[in-house]
């Protein structure tokens, strides 16, 4: 079974058929027709009959981006709707913003179950993204991935709602809101799933948004989310190993083969076994991504 990669996440309004069917044809690794913050109250009904059509009448197509879809917040009256809709289409994931309880969570799998028996799909088989992105939300994101159990996916960060319910005040280094980032890629790697980035807005600054998704690795993430065509480019090159990153763990791993300490010394350095996890998880990431085999 071929392993996901979730290097890009791009974004596209639900109410919009042309930017939808456009997303569908770019290289981003998955897609996000969304129906809650980029779709307006009164356009709610309309972005979900379109949403389902637009995936009903595309199918997916070998090395075409994965689908989802985010509904609205569990907190709102729309969610159900959503779901009574878009199930209709089966996408093989949703995305829930603004996951912050993990007893409405629990319940929404269960409903959807509901959903699932309805349009013959196995309970249970469809995926789960959350998006932390409250103050409780990044308080209680282990508690909240577990309460989905087998359907979570992967947990993404939004830095911009956290902001806006936690009263901190953004800045290009985005320091404000690193501990949250990090409490949420730890999340992640606790529960083994994906992490994907905050939204970089300024989708014009193709340099501003790699050197964030770079930072981002080094805090664990594994992709971050788009909201342009043009920055799927940008964060595929942050979240690719380089040639040069991947032929070193590839050397480091030979040289382990023929060892027989734990700790060796490799190119000046000392090596063990954490650090042979690394250079795996390098090699791992690159067999994804057709740079090593
Ligand atoms: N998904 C798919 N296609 C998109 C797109 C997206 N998110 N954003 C832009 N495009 C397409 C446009 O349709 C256009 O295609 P064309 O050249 O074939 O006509 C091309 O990319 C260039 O678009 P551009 O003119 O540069 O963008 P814009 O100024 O019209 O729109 C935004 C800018 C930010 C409003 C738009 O990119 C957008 O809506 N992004 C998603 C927002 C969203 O979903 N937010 C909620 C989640 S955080
Ligand atoms: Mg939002």
């Amino acid at each position: 079974m071929p392993v996901e990669i979730r290097r890009s996440v791009l974004f596209t309004p639900g109410d919009q058929e042309k930017r939808m069917l456009k997303a569908l044809t770019l290289p981003a690794d998955m897609v996000c027709f969304d129906l809650e913050d980029a779709v307006a109250p009164e356009g709610k009904e309309a972005a979900r009959q379109l949403v389902r059509q637009v995936l009903d009448a595309n199918p997916p197509v070998p090395g075409g981006p994965d689908r989802c879809v985010r509904i609205n917040a569990l907190s709102s009256d729309e969610w159900r709707s959503d779901l009574a809709v878009v199930m209709d289409a089966r996408p093989p994931a949703l995305m829930i913003p603004k996951a912050d309880d993990p007893v409405t969570l629990a319940r929404l799998s269960q409903e959807l179950a509901e959903e699932e028996a309805r349009v013959g799909l196995h309970p249970g088989s469809t995926r789960l993204y959350l998006i932390v992105e409250t103050a409780l939300g990044v308080l209680r994101a282990l508690d909240a991935g577990i309460a989905v159990g087998q359907r979570l996916a992967g947990l993404l960060f939004g830095a911009e709602d956290l902001a806006a319910d936690a009263g901190l005040v953004r800045t290009p280094s985005s320091v404000e809101v690193l501990y949250a980032r990090s409490h949420v890629a730890l999340a992640a790697a606790a529960l083994d799933v994906p992490c994907i980035d905050q939204v970089y807005a300024n989708f014009q600054d193709p340099a501003g948004l790699e050197q964030e998704a770079r930072q981002a690795r080094t805090l664990g993430y594994t992709g971050k989310m788009a909201i342009h065509p043009d920055q799927i480019a940008p964060i595929h090159r942050a979240f690719t190993p380089t040639q040069a990153e991947v032929d070193h763990a590839l050397r480091l791993l030979a040289a382990a083969q023929k060892e027989t300490h734990g700790a060796f010394r490799f190119e000046g350095r000392m090596i063990d076994e954490p650090l042979l996890e690394q250079a795996r998880r390098v090699v791992r990431v690159a067999r994804r991504a057709g740079m090593a085999h």
